[in-house]
């Protein structure tokens, strides 16, 4: 049987993806500020072949997480420039909101990224749930989930007109008669929509791979929409190897309908990873990290995460029932309303137990052997084409599946033994977009 090789993509977090990570790593707590962290985990990654490293973005922290969690929500694109010039191979996927972004400066920030890492960019595009988002960004509330999709949308077709603003060889570099580029050679988006007005071309040439690759995140219907029109990598949490093949199934259905093909879009669930040498020792670990974790955090979190401010909750009340009965402004605050109409008495803080604030991911404790054994068991079922790691602390676990899990997929086949190409997209077996 031939089978595409996998795909890994590595999630960057301070001290890794656990809420207690940064309580039991012993590094200095200052050290997720620096860029010598972030270098040695994009390190590791390439050395373990990875396609991307994954800088996720939130652009307004609710106040009670910086008492949980370490907060380093630098710009992802900064970052990633940074970490361009520490690495050569593998891909920068970073994230960049539809609804809090003007369309021209984001084409530009992600095509300077692929201009300077030569072509490894990635955007993970989001509609951003959190509503105190609108206080950062000066609007007056905050879109609901149709419009922001909707908007989505039109921003994606905006930026990909503004990625196309100049054809690949309108860089003619003729000294002799004193032409740089070729103005003919240029086509501004004059764009005009529902959401988005957009005039003239970038201010420089085509980058390496024409378009950053297209990254989505959202598990919603609309979200499967987004992703199906444009995505070329989708980041899943699905809570069981079932619901990971019907949410494959599903969204290559709907790739399909789009018009396009489903083998160029690349599903890569979100796996948190505790590994160790026996499984004993791995479950000691997980343990540990569960013993530290806060039932104050999580409910705070999981409403967060569904896109609600916590400060205005009581976690001893129930949910909220006028609230409960409006549109709800994520897919997650969606099994939120639903189990909080199955228990309208309930206490909230009982309600969300159910819920996790993460994203949705599980979380594989066990030996390299095992993981490598459940990797091929979801490729095989067609649950996965790859995964989105995630080191419950970092960078140990993904040190520990670079040297141990790696080897044993490509001694499977499953996996490479080195980068095949140069660009994010070459790497991924993905074409290059002429310009459109
Ligand atoms: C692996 C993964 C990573 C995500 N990263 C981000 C992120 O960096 N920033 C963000 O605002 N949302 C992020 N999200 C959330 C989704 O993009 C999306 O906004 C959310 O699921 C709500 O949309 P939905 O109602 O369509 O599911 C992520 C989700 C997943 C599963």
């Amino acid at each position: 049987m031939t089978v595409r090789p996998l795909r890994f993509n590595a999630f960057i977090w301070p001290n890794g993806y656990h809420e207690s990570a940064w309580r039991v790593v012993g590094d200095d707590v200052h050290g997720v500020l620096g860029l010598d962290y972030y270098a040695e985990i994009a390190r590791i990654a390439e050395r373990g072949l990875m396609d991307a490293i994954f800088l996720a973005d939130n652009i307004a922290i609710a106040e009670y997480r910086v008492t949980y969690l370490p907060q380093t929500q630098f710009d992802p694109i900064a970052v990633l420039s940074a970490l361009a010039a520490v690495t050569s191979r593998i891909g920068l996927i970073g994230t960049g909101s539809t609804t809090y972004s003007k369309p021209w400066d984001l084409a530009r920030r992600f095509a300077t990224l692929d201009h300077l890492s030569g072509g490894r960019a990635g955007w993970n595009i989001v509609t951003t749930v959190t509503p105190l988002a609108a206080g950062n960004f000066g609007e007056r509330g905050h879109l609901g989930h149709d419009d922001r999709y909707a908007r989505a949308h039109e921003f994606v077709e905006v930026v990909q007109r503004c990625w196309d603003s100049w054809a690949d060889d309108a860089v003619v570099g003729d000294r002799d008669r004193g032409v740089w580029a070729d103005r003919a050679r240029l086509g501004a988006p004059h764009f005009h929509g529902r959401f988005h007005d957009v005039e003239g071309v970038l201010p420089f040439p085509r980058s390496p791979q024409g378009h950053p690759v297209l990254v989505q995140a959202g598990q919603s219907p609309a979200g499967l929409g987004l992703a199906a029109r444009y995505a070329e990598l989708v980041f899943s949490g699905p809570g069981s190897l079932d619901a990971g093949v019907a949410f494959r199934a599903d969204l290559r259905a709907r790739v399909t309908a789009a018009g396009r093909d489903p083998e160029q879009v690349s599903v890569l669930p979100a796996l948190m990873v505790t590994l160790g040498g026996t499984e004993a020792e791995a479950t000691a670990k997980a343990r540990r990290l569960e013993e530290l974790a806060s039932d104050e955090f999580r409910w705070q979190n999981a409403l967060y995460t569904a896109g609600f401010d916590p400060d205005g909750f009581d976690p001893d009340k129930p949910f909220p029932a006028e609230l409960r009965d409006g549109q709800a402004p994520s897919s997650r605050a969606q099994r939120l309303f639903a189990a909080a109409h199955a228990r309208p008495e309930a206490p909230l803080r009982e309600i969300l137990r159910g819920l996790d604030g993460g994203a949705g991911q599980l979380h594989f404790v066990g030996t390299p052997e095992q993981l490598a054994e459940q990797i091929i068991t979801w490729q095989d079922a067609g649950g996965a084409d790859g995964f989105t790691i995630m080191g419950s602390t970092l960078p140990y676990e993904l040190e520990a599946f670079t040297d141990h899990v790696v080897p044993l997929l490509q001694r499977r086949g499953r996996y490479r033994t080195e980068y095949r190409g140069r660009t994010l997209r070459e790497n991924l077996g993905l074409p290059r977009p002429a310009v459109g």
